[in-house]
């Protein structure tokens, strides 16, 4: 197990499209989500896409704990860890939502972002089962936001008014509803 570097924005390993996995069963891809999961845990990200570790490859992780969810979304659901590979996402509906987002790829700093508010997820486990799921909530913003990695896509690609784009603390300033959301938030980043 290794805490792995994370890359940041500009690096060209974030800029491409990953490749699928051949076989999500092999131990090297077991041995990368180990240290994907160390790498995630130890920057207290709430997902992590391989790209960012500098593995492209089609490989994200995602989780909702409690607090977490608490800070980003009253209404948001508690997602387990769920490890997907070759990840596909569906819209489900047009209608779209808007959510701050941060990612460690691009660290100190949060956007507005809109994203479809409902879709339908699959993609490989490494015990190789499917997964399929319907999200909504902080969950959505989550998987798409990871699985844009495996795309060479950072969220802020995804905005429409750079003036959204800001520093975390300034988001805990001005932005977050009360004290003890911005407390809880302190280091919260995807
Ligand atoms: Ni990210």
């Amino acid at each position: 197990m290794a805490i792995l570097k994370i890359a940041r924005m500009g690096h060209p390993v974030l800029r491409q499209r990953a490749a699928d996995v051949a076989d999500p069963k092999a131990p090297a891809v077991h041995g990368l989500v180990r240290d994907m999961y160390e790498t995630m845990v130890d920057a207290n990200g709430a997902g992590l896409a391989a790209p960012q570790v500098h593995v492209p490859l089609r490989v994200v992780m995602f989780q909702v704990t409690a607090a977490r969810g608490a800070t980003e979304d009253e209404a948001a659901e508690v997602v387990p860890l769920t490890v997907l590979i070759n990840p596909v996402i569906e819209p489900l509906g047009e209608e779209r939502a808007d959510g701050w987002e941060g990612c460690l790829s691009v660290p100190g700093l949060r956007g507005l972002v809109s994203r479809f508010a409902r879709i339908r997820y699959t993609g490989i486990t490494p015990a190789g089962e499917a997964v399929e799921r319907i999200a909504e909530g902080f969950h959505v913003w989550v998987v798409q936001h990871e699985c844009d990695h495996l795309d060479g896509i950072l969220y802020p690609q995804r905005m429409s008014d750079l003036g959204d784009l800001i520093f975390e603390t300034e988001f805990r300033h001005y932005l977050q509803p009360t004290e003890a959301d911005a407390e809880a938030e302190a280091d919260a980043a995807e």
